[in-house]
């Protein structure tokens, strides 16, 4: 079985073990109508249910005068555990000032734009949004006919602000299901709070009543970081300052100095010329921080041609991570990471967003109504 409900009290696509690819866009809200949004949103509700449950959108009829309802490419394929993830950003509350939607006593101080972080090269084309849709599955041309589908109907209201697919090796070619590698080679995602616990869940990822206002109870905010990797840079490093910049050894993904993956890292230990065996500025150690905040990521790869300035691969992370409190988890870790990570010699951050995940939605309602 490879459907993920769209329904429930969270929304999928957050917790959901990684599919394999993913398709990602941020759309700017044209319409100034509130009726308009809400419409959208139901409408959004009901084809998500359909196509996750591996449904086309509208009815199959063919009327031979008319455009087809759905555009087609994803009939006979599974659902390939697609889901559909909304969120809204900043700027569908406030934008240049202006209240748009008579929203601004409901944006919850948590949703603001994030600082402008040191080493930040971010570009307009990547940054920002109003709205948020994430498709992952197992496969590229499902999520992005979820995607292209939604779209279609946002015409008139909204349009794309950027899009941004994603992937992972995927499922296939990994028997054993092991955590995934990035482009830089190293197995990432090792480290990350345990979904199955409700308590870790609800410490680290969703946002809980008390924390701003009630709509959005059960939601999540969701960071997306389009960072670039130097990758020849990185291809011409030696395995020992590779490993010094994680703080991982390569190949088992273990702590330096330990043998498995899953180990637990000792960062009090020392070499025989007294030097600390995971460095200062490893991204392990500095990500990890005094370790009571953590983020629950769910990032993916990406390759875009090239970058026309350098010649080189235009290849990354997109990366994304959820969390409960963007003000206490994302933001000052990746304070820390501007200013004292290895890994800033071999990246550069070119794409930012944050969201706010809408709560979960059961049968019969919509993505957004408590927000509405
Ligand atoms: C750990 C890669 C950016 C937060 C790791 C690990 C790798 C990695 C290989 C070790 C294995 C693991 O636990 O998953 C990368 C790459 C990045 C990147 C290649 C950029 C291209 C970021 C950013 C943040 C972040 C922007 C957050 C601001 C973390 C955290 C851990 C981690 C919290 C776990 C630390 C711990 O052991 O407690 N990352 N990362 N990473 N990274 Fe990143």
């Amino acid at each position: 079985n490879d459907i993920v409900p769209f329904y429930g009290a969270n929304q999928a696509g957050i917790t959901t073990s990684p599919q394999d690819n993913l398709y990602i866009v941020s759309l700017e809200v044209t319409t100034d109508s509130k009726q308009d949004l809400i419409q959208l949103f139901k409408e959004w509700t009901e084809a998500s249910a359909l196509m996750t449950s591996g449904n086309t959108v509208g009815d199959t009829s063919t009327n031979g005068n008319l455009p087809p309802k759905d555009t087609g490419e994803a009939v006979g394929l599974s659902p390939s555990n697609l889901t559909i993830t909304f969120g809204v950003g900043p700027s569908l509350f406030v934008k240049d000032g202006k209240d748009r939607f008579g929203l601004r006593s409901k944006q919850p101080a948590e949703l603001v734009d994030l600082p402008k972080f040191p080493l930040d090269a971010l570009k307009k084309e990547w940054t920002g949004g109003d709205l948020c849709i994430q498709a992952c599955a197992d496969d590229l041309q499902v999520a992005f006919h979820a995607v292209r589908n939604l779209v279609r109907m946002a015409r008139g209201k909204a349009v794309i602000h950027w899009a941004q697919t994603g992937f992972q090796r995927t499922k296939n070619a990994d028997a054993q299901k092991v955590t995934p590698r990035n482009l830089l080679g190293f197995k990432d995602g090792t480290v990350n709070p345990d979904v199955t616990s409700k308590s870790a869940l609800q410490k680290s990822v969703w946002v809980q009543k008390g924390d701003g206002p009630d709509w959005l109870v059960g939601g999540s905010y969701m960071v997306v970081r389009r960072i670039q990797m130097y990758i020849e840079v990185w291809d011409r490093s030696t395995l020992n300052d590779q490993e010094a910049t994680f703080g991982r050894h390569r190949d088992s993904g273990a702590p330096l100095g330990k043998q498995n993956e899953f180990d637990s890292a000792d960062f009090e230990a020392v070499d025989e010329t007294g030097r600390l065996v995971i460095p200062e500025t490893a991204h392990m150690r500095v990500a990890r921080g005094d370790g009571k905040h953590s983020i629950l990521r769910r990032s993916y790869s990406y390759t875009d041609g090239m970058d026309t300035k350098t010649g080189s691969l235009d290849a990354g992370l997109v990366f994304i991570c959820f969390q409960r409190r963007p003000s206490t988890q994302f933001i000052p870790m990746q304070q820390r990471l501007a200013k004292n990570d290895k890994l800033n010699e071999y990246i550069v951050h070119r794409g930012s967003a944050l969201f706010a995940c809408l709560p979960g939605v059961q049968k019969g309602g919509y993505i957004g109504e408590t927000l509405f």
